[in-house]
């Protein structure tokens, strides 16, 4: 699959990487364009770079890792018709508030949906620390393999995202659609604690919907 990722920060380089050595083609952008990321080209071999609308238009499924605040700042034209994997997570402090997410009244990924409505968007790869990525990738039926959780309203787009996991080494706990995407939000039980499957499953059942966890989460 080729695989398109807006971001190269963190997240976006660690899902490249494990991508590229699960054989599939990835092309990684940022905002200031790819003359700037030569130590991207340097450091994961086999990657591609562009600018944010040529990974858009490379990827089958696009990866969409940029700081929470500006999503709306790519274009949903763009992401027509794709999957986009939404690893965005909302932090007040560094993205301002944002008084439906404050309120509990909706989840980071249903404002994504809203945003990019011709796209089918699947929460996912937002509640693990970037550098255990790459770390706590096993493969399958490794008895210590880490969990992740997946939400999304297209069925198919996530039995997809589903399927990448496996692949890259996690297995997945079905999270439900966009709207219960909360429950792996942060600081609820689930987010960024290494998890097996029964333990991710009892994670998500014990959130709590106006519940922060303290920040040590
Ligand atoms: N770090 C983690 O462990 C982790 C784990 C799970 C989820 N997340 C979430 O994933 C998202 C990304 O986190 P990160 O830690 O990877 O961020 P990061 O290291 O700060 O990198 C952000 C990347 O996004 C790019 N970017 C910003 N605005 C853009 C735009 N409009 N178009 C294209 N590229 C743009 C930046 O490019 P420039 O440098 O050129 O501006 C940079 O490459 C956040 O929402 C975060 O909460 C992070």
């Amino acid at each position: 699959m080729k695989i398109g990722i807006i971001g190269a920060g963190f997240i976006g380089r660690a899902v490249a990487q494990l991508a590229l050595a699960a054989g599939h083609e990835v092309m990684l952008s940022n905002s200031r364009g790819p003359q700037s990321m030569s130590s991207v080209l340097s450091g994961i071999r086999g990657v591609q770079v562009g600018t944010a609308q040529e990974a858009a238009q490379f990827g089958e499924s696009v990866l969409l890792a940029i700081p929470f605040e500006h999503y709306r700042s790519v274009p949903a034209q763009w992401l027509e018709g794709k999957t986009v994997m939404d690893a965005n997570n909302y932090y007040p402090n560094r993205d301002g508030h944002i008084p439906v997410l404050d309120r509990f009244e909706t989840t980071t990924s249903r404002l994504v949906a809203e945003h990019l409505s011709q796209s089918k968007v699947v929460k996912v790869f937002n509640a693990i620390l970037a550098p255990d990525l790459t770390q706590d990738a096993r493969t399958r039926g490794a008895p210590d393999r880490r969990a992740l959780p997946v939400a999304a309203d297209d069925p198919a787009a996530k039995a997809q995202v589903i399927a990448l996991l496996d692949e890259i080494g996690f297995d997945a706990v079905d999270a439900g659609g966009l709207d219960e995407s909360w429950r792996f939000e942060r600081a609820k039980p689930a987010y960024c604690i290494p998890l097996d499957k029964e333990g991710l499953k009892a994670a998500l059942a014990a959130a709590e919907r106006q519940v922060e966890l303290p920040a040590r989460w």
